[in-house]
């Protein structure tokens, strides 16, 4: 996707880091709230700009993760102190287990469900017993509707904006994949150009994730995210949902 390898340096301008305080808090109260032993050490799957990093290393030692490497050199440099290493969150394999896994948005970039259960495996793989794994999609099928936004910044440092449009649909109504179609309008000094990039979603029911939490040994919870602001064509979707499966001490 050009939006996380050309467009990657731009990411901090589409959603900014600061934003992420009150979600990231969030998070962390599910995984506190459901844990089963105490959190040293989390592992972020496609970590991306690590927006919600810059909070949750706060609490924790994060190991951050992402297929782009563009994406993680944007979070490297807001994060200095965390360790990066580049992975599919669908087969990535560190051969090490962590007090508790997150996936927020990234997991959305799971279209089919082989991919879904594919990612929540390697969660499920890299969890310590009595850990949480902690997933945030944006929406479950039964949660989701078409919905519009806007929005960007300026960049402090530089004589540069960005402003966006991103337009979420699904083609064929409950088919469980979404388009995204993100229009980033780039300013540099006063060269303005505007770039296109069409993606898919993954909009899965709950009772999917239900079933490959289960098939995966994990004790599933649903818990409720923040709730959405309404965008500017009418409400979002009015909450997240939050799935956290605990990984039993005892097999
Ligand atoms: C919206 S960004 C994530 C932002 C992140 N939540 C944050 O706090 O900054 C989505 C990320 O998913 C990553 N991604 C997409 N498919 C992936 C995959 N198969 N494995 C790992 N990362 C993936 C993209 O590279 C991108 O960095």
């Amino acid at each position: 996707m050009r939006l996380y390898s050309e467009f990657a340096d731009w990411f901090h301008l589409l959603t900014a880091p600061e934003d992420y305080a009150e979600e990231a808090a969030r998070y962390v109260e599910v995984m506190r709230a459901r844990t089963r032993r105490p959190l040293r050490r989390v592992l972020e799957l496609g970590a991306g700009g690590g927006n919600n990093a810059l909070f949750m290393k706060r609490e924790f030692t994060l190991t951050l993760t992402d297929v782009s490497p563009q994406m993680l050199s944007q979070s490297r440099r807001i994060n200095p102190e965390c360790e990066h290493v580049v992975g599919d969150m669908r087969s990535l394999r560190l051969e090490r287990e962590f007090d508790a896994v997150f996936v927020h948005d990234a997991i959305m970039y799971a279209t089919r469900e082989e991919e879904l259960r594919a990612t929540l495996e390697t969660a499920a793989l890299h969890c310590a017993p009595g850990g949480v794994v902690v997933a945030v999609p944006d929406y479950v099928l039964e949660t989701y509707a078409p919905f519009a936004a806007h929005g960007g910044h300026d960049d402090a440092h530089a004589d540069r904006g960005l402003r966006y449009l991103e337009w979420v649909w699904m083609p064929e109504p409950e088919s469980g994949v979404a388009r995204v179609e993100f229009v980033l309008t780039l300013r540099e000094g006063e060269d303005v150009r505007v770039e296109h990039e069409s993606q898919r979603f993954g909009v899965f029911p709950r009772a999917t994730w239900i079933r490959f939490f289960g098939e995966l040994g994990l004790e599933v919870h649903e818990e409720r995210g923040v709730s959405w602001t309404p965008g500017p064509n009418g409400p979002e979707p009015d909450c997240q949902v939050v799935f956290a499966g605990v990984r039993p001490e005892t097999p």
